[in-house]
C-alpha cells in the first residue's frame, strides 16, 4: 500500500469511530463503472456502493439535476410544499401501485417508518390492537434499535439489549412456521424477496405467494423491504414484481438518488391513512436536492429501460459464472440471484476460504463484497457492459484455478 493510503488509514483510525471493517482501499474518484484510488489505480466497480450508484458513478445527467436544484433551493423543511418532492412521489407511485410516499434519509429509517405505519394503521384505521412485526431469519433491515430487532441475525443485536418489544423472527422459507407465528397481535410481515446481506438468497415464488396469501387471510399487512433489491436491480422496478406480488407497503433507499442519502416508504392509499399530521416526520426527508436527483434517476431508468437491461445483463453474467464454475469443479457451490443481484457461493472448503478469493480479486482491480463468509456478492451498476463482466469472469476463473 502507498504512503498516501497509510496516512489516510492512520488519520481515520484516530478520528472516526471504529464501526466498519474497511477494505484496504481509499477511493478518490469515480466515473461510470470505474473507480480510482488515491494513486490513480483503476478498479472495476461490481458493488456500486452496495447497490446505490445503480446508474454508475457521477452520472452526468444526475449531477446536472443536483447542481441545478442546488442553486435554486436546497432546504425548506416539510412545513412547506415543494415541487421536486411531489414529482418524485408521483414518479415512484407510477412504478408501483396507487398509493402514497413518505420520504426519509436511509434504509433503516424507511423500515422504521414502515413499522410505525403498520402499528398506527392497525390502531387508528382498523381499530385493532395489533403491533407485532414478523421478520425472517437471515434478513437484514437496518441498524436503528427497531430495525436491528427486526433483523433476523443475532450478530447485529449483540450488546444492545434491552431491545424494543413487538418483534418475532421466524424461519425463512418455512410457511408453516409463519402460519404458527401469526397471532391476533400481528400487525405485519416484513421481508426481502431476495435476502441480500443474508447471502443473496431468492425465495421460491410459492413461498412468497403463500406468505402474501396468509397475510390477506389473517388481516395482516404484507410489507416488502426493497432497499437492496429495488430500483430495477432484479429485472423489474421492484423485486416483488417478479413474483406478481402486491404488497401493502414497500421500503426503498440505496439507489433512489444514485448516491445521495434518501429513503422512502410507499403504502397503499388505505394503509397510508395510518399517518396524519404530527404522527411521523423527519427534517431532511424528501428535500429538494435529493428529490430532484431521484426524479432524474427515475426518468433515466424509464427512458433507458433499466429493468430489462438488468434482467438481460444478469442472465449474461450468470451464464458466464456458470461456465467458470464448470471449468473449476468443486470451487463454486452455487451461482444464484435475480437480475444484477448475484451471489457466487464458493465451496465451503475452498483453500484460504472466501476471504482469500475476495482479496485476490480486489488485488486484481475488482471491487465486490464478501458476505456470510463464502458468498461473493455482486451488485454492479446496472449500466455495466458485457465486456466488464467478461473481464471479471476471466479473473475469477484465474483466481479459482490458483486456489
Ligand atoms: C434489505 C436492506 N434493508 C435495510 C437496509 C438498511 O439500509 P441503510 O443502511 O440505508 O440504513 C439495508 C442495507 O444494507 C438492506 O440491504
Amino acid at each position: 500500500m502507498s504512503e498516501k493510503f497509510d496516512e489516510l488509514k492512520d488519520r481515520t483510525s484516530k478520528s472516526v469511530m471504529n464501526t466498519y471493517g474497511r477494505y484496504p482501499l481509499a477511493l478518490a474518484r469515480g466515473k461510470g463503472c470505474l473507480l480510482y484510488d488515491l494513486d490513480g489505480r483503476e478498479y472495476l466497480d461490481l458493488l456500486a456502493g452496495i447497490a446505490v450508484t445503480n446508474l454508475g458513478h457521477c452520472h452526468p445527467e444526475v449531477t446536472q439535476a443536483m447542481c441545478a436544484q442546488a442553486s435554486e433551493l436546497v432546504h425548506v423543511s416539510n412545513l412547506f410544499y415543494q415541487e421536486p418532492q411531489v414529482a418524485l412521489a408521483e414518479a415512484l407511485i407510477a412504478t408501483w401501485r396507487p398509493g402514497r410516499a413518505f420520504f426519509c434519509n436511509s434504509g433503516a429509517e424507511a423500515n422504521e417508518g414502515a413499522i410505525k405505519l403498520a402499528r398506527r394503521y392497525m390502531r387508528k384505521v382498523k381499530n385493532q390492537d395489533r403491533y407485532e412485526i414478523i421478520t425472517l431469519t437471515g434478513s437484514f433491515h437496518g441498524r436503528t434499535l427497531a430495525t436491528l430487532t427486526a433483523t433476523g441475525q443475532d450478530k447485529v443485536k449483540e450488546g444492545f439489549d434491552p431491545l424494543p418489544q413487538g418483534f418475532a423472527t421466524v424461519e425463512a422459507g418455512n410457511l408453516e412456521a409463519m402460519r404458527a407465528a401469526v397471532t391476533d397481535k400481528t400487525a405485519a410481515v416484513l421481508l426481502e424477496a431476495v435476502q441480500g446481506e443474508g447471502g443473496v438468497k431468492p425465495f421460491p415464488a410459492d413461498y412468497l405467494k403463500g406468505v402474501q396469501a396468509l397475510c390477506r387471510e389473517k388481516g395482516v399487512l404484507f410489507m416488502v423491504d426493497e432497499i437492496q433489491t429495488g430500483m430495477c436491480r432484479t429485472g423489474k422496478w421492484w423485486a416483488h414484481q417478479n413474483y406478481g406480488l402486491e404488497p401493502d407497503v414497500i421500503t426503498i433507499a440505496k439507489g433512489l438518488a444514485n448516491g445521495l442519502p434518501m429513503g422512502a416508504v410507499l403504502a397503499t392509499e388505505e394503509v397510508a391513512g395510518g399517518f396524519e399530521p404530527g404522527s411521523h416526520a423527519t427534517t431532511f426527508g424528501g428535500g429538494p436536492v435529493v428529490a430532484a436527483a431521484a426524479c432524474r434517476v427515475l426518468e433515466i431508468m424509464n427512458r433507458d429501460r433499466m429493468p430489462e437491461r438488468a434482467a438481460r445483463m444478469g442472465d449474461f453474467a450468470k451464464a458466464l459464472f456458470e461456465d467458470v464454475s464448470a471449468d473449476n469443479p468443486g470451487k463454486i457451490a452455487q451461482v444464484r440471484g435475480l437480475g444484477l443481484m448475484i451471489g457466487i457461493d464458493l465451496a465451503s472448503d475452498i483453500p484460504g476460504g472466501g476471504q482469500k478469493v475476495w482479496e485476490e480479486l480486489v488485488k486484481r482491480g475488482f471491487i465486490l463484497n464478501l458476505t456470510q463468509g463464502t458468498v461473493l456478492r455482486l451488485l454492479p451498476p446496472l449500466t455495466i457492459e458485457q465486456e466488464d463482466l467478461r473481464r471479471f469472469a476471466q479473473a475469477l476463473g484465474d483466481v479459482l484455478s490458483e486456489q
